[in-house]
């Protein structure tokens, strides 16, 4: 089973960016622990991060027959991006929607997610812990389907 994970626009800067809302963990941290709660059951992941829309258009894009699954932290992109929801409607690999904070307890424009209807789940709200989260959900997920 071959994981793909996306993280979107400014999510480079962890660790630095916003500590108060987002934690003092690095990108790398999360796609370490991305990769071996992965390796835990069985699964590999690749990790991807661009702060370009079309760069993570392109990935998803690609993605078909490659990967199993995805795991994308759309970031900003959530709130805005007709084409990156077109993207995962277009893939039709199972995706989840990852967010570190939880958006509905942020400004009103966070808390629509143009992206999260086609997606298969949406987790929210558990900082570094949702990387590992999301992979054993979307790995029980593909197992049962
Ligand atoms: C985020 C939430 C988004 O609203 C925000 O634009 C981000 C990060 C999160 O992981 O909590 O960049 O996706």
């Amino acid at each position: 089973m071959k994981l793909l994970l996306l993280n979107g626009p400014n999510l480079r800067l962890l660790g630095t960016r916003e500590p108060d809302i987002y934690g003092s963990f690095t990108l790398a941290d999360a796609e370490t622990l991305a990769k071996t709660t992965a390796e835990k059951f069985g699964a590999t992941l690749e990790a991807f991060q661009s702060d370009i829309e079309g760069e993570l258009v392109s990935a998803i894009g690609q993605a078909r027959g490659v990967y199993d699954g995805i795991i994308i932290n759309p970031a900003a992109y959530t709130h805005t991006s007709v084409a990156l929801r077109d993207a995962i409607a277009a893939a039709g690999l199972p995706t989840v929607e990852l967010h570190i904070s939880n958006t509905h307890k942020r400004e009103a424009f966070r808390h629509v997610s143009y992206t999260a209807p086609v997606c298969v789940a949406q987790l929210q709200g558990f900082g570094l812990t949702g990387y590992a989260l999301a992979v054993e959900g979307l790995v029980a997920y593909l197992n049962q389907h």
